[in-house]
C-alpha cells in the first residue's frame, strides 16, 4: 500500500523492532513500516497495550509484539532474540521507549529523575547494544526518538533535558563508531505532535494550545504520520549517506527558540 510519496513495497522484506511502540509516534512509525512491507516487533511493558496494538498492526502486515522493560537488559536482549527468531537478521531498530511527566527540579526526587534518564539514556543505550549482533545486513539502520528538550532548556522538564541530550549524543557517537561496519544511526526529534501523550502531559488545554497554534510557523499541529513519513525515508536507502543526524520535524517551532 502506497504511503504518502512512497512507492509500494519500499521496505518488503525488512525487519524492524521499535521499543515503545505500543502507542503514540511510536505505534504510528510501526504502522507505516509495517504498511511498507516491514515484518515488525514491537515492545512495550504494558502487555495488554502491546497485544491490542499488535492485533491493530496485523491488519496490515506481519507484526508480533515483545515485552520488555528497556531497563532491564537482559529481558530486553531476550525480546529482541524473540524477534530475530521470528523475522530474521534487523534492518531497521528505532529506540522510541521514553518517559516524561512535568515536575520542578526542586519538587523531583533523585528516583524521579533517574527513572527518566533509565528509560531514556539507558534505555537508548541497551537497545542499541543488544541489537548490534542482530544488525549486520547492509543498509541496517537506527533511529532514536529525542525530543526539543534535548537542545531548549524548559521549566519543569530538568529530567528529560538531561535524558534527552544524552540521546542525542548516543545518536552522533555511534554513529561514528558504527559507520564502517554499514550501520546509520539518525534521530528524530518530533515538534508538537497531536493526540499523542506528550501533548497531554505538557500542553493539557485548549488555552496552551492555542498559544502553541498561533506561534508555530506553519501554523498547525504536526500529525504522527509526519513523523512516520521522516522514518519512512531515513529507513529507506534514499538516505543511505545520512547518519548522526539529528532531523528535526516541528513545524519550525525550533525557528522560536522555545519549547511547549
Ligand atoms: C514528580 C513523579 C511524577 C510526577 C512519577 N514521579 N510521576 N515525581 N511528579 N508527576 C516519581 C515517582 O514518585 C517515583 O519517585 C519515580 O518518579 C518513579 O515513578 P514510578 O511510577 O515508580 O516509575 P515507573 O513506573 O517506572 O514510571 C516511569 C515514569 C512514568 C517516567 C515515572 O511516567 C512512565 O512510565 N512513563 C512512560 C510513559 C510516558 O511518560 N510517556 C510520555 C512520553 S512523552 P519516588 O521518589 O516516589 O520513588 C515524551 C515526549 C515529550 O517523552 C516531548 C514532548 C514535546
Amino acid at each position: 500500500m502506497a504511503q504518502g510519496v512512497f512507492r509500494d513495497g519500499l521496505l518488503a522484506g525488512k525487519s524492524a523492532f521499535i521499543t515503545g511502540g505500543s502507542s503514540g509516534i511510536n505505534l504510528g512509525i510501526a504502522e507505516a513500516l509495517v504498511k511498507a512491507g516491514a515484518k515488525v516487533a514491537i515492545n512495550g511493558r504494558n502487555v495488554e497495550k502491546l497485544e491490542a496494538a499488535v492485533k491493530g498492526l496485523q491488519a496490515h502486515g506481519t507484526a508480533l509484539g515483545v515485552a520488555a522493560d528497556v531497563r532491564q537488559y537482559d529481558a530486553l536482549a531476550q525480546a529482541l532474540q524473540t524477534a530475530r527468531a521470528a523475522h530474521g537478521e534487523l534492518d531497521i531498530l528505532v529506540c522510541g521507549a521514553a518517559g516524561n511527566f512535568p515536575a520542578p527540579a526542586a519538587g523531583m526526587s533523585s528516583n524521579a529523575f533517574k527513572s527518566v534518564l533509565e528509560i531514556d539514556v539507558l534505555g537508548t543505550f541497551n537497545t542499541c547494544r543488544a541489537a548490534f549482533e542482530h544488525l549486520r545486513k547492509p543498509g541496517a539502520c537506527v533511529l532514536n526518538i529525542s525530543a526539543p528538550q534535548a537542545y531548549l532548556p524548559m521549566a519543569m522538564q530538568a529530567h528529560v533535558c538531561a535524558a534527552k541530550a544524552g540521546v542525542d549524543m548516543l545518536t552522533r557517537t555511534l554513529a561514528i563508531e558504527w559507520g564502517g561496519l554499514g550501520i546509520r544511526v539518525n534521530s528524530i526529534t518530533p515538534g508538537p505532535i497531536e493526540d499523542t501523550e506528550g501533548m497531554r502531559r505538557l500542553a493539557p488545554g485548549d488555552d496552551s494550545r492555542g498559544k502553541l497554534l498561533e506561534a508555530l510557523p506553519l501554523g498547525r499541529l504536526g500529525t504522527k504520520q509526519d513523523i512516520a513519513q521522516l522514518a519512512l525515508f531515513l529507513s529507506s536507502d534514499a538516505a543511505s549517506y545520512i547518519t548522526g543526524s539529528l532531523m528535526v520535524c516541528d513545524g519550525g517551532q525550533s525557528l522560536l527558540g522555545s519549547g511547549l
